[in-house]
């Protein structure tokens, strides 16, 4: 796994993208603090254990470090920055069933959006993953050297 840099001066507009998101009822924000469990417990069930506990990490900042797609009730996507080290996005995932319709970017952009806001002129994805999707909606590039990163000694749960 390697690590991509992204400069924040270019980022995409997304408010059409929101806009027809929103027609189909589907909006995407911060969460917030009471909202703590029932976001964690979702991406454990979604994506597992390490992503959990990076969003519970998420969910040690005002504002939360997350965005979240929602409809209704119900939980599509998550995005976290600055949960496994400054500077860095992610992790972020979108419901199997609705990739393909923009959460994915939205969300990423929102989080980078975000980043810039804080006084950064440059964001790290952290170990991708789908390398072509950053290149392809924030123009990201490979950080060469960067296999070994601070993933490098995780622990792994036991069999
Ligand atoms: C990667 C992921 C978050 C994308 O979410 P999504 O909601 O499907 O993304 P979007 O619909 O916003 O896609 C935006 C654009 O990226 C493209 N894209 C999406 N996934 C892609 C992929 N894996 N590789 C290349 N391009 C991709 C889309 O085709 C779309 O292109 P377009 O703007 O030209 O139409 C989703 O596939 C996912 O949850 N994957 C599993 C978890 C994961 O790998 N997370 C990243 C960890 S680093």
């Amino acid at each position: 796994m390697k690590d991509m840099l992204v400069r924040l001066m270019d980022l995409p507009d997304i408010a059409d993208l929101e806009a027809n998101l929103k027609k189909e009822n589907i909006i995407i924000r911060r969460p917030i603090p009471p909202e703590k469990s029932l976001v964690a417990d979702w991406v454990d069930k979604e994506f597992g254990m390490y992503w959990k506990n990076e969003v519970e990490a998420a969910f040690s900042r005002l504002p939360v470090h997350c965005f979240i797609a929602q409809r209704e009730n119900e939980i599509l996507g998550f995005a976290c920055f600055e949960t496994t080290a400054k500077n860095f996005f992610g992790p972020t995932g979108t419901l199997e069933k609705m990739r393909g319709k923009g959460i994915g970017k939205i969300l990423l952009v929102k989080s980078l959006e975000a980043m810039k806001s804080m006084g950064y002129a440059y964001a790290i994805i952290g170990g991708v993953g789908p390398a072509a999707f950053y290149e392809n909606v924030v123009n990201a590039k490979i950080i060469e050297g960067s296999d070994i990163s601070i993933y490098q000694n995780l622990l792994r749960k036991s069999p």
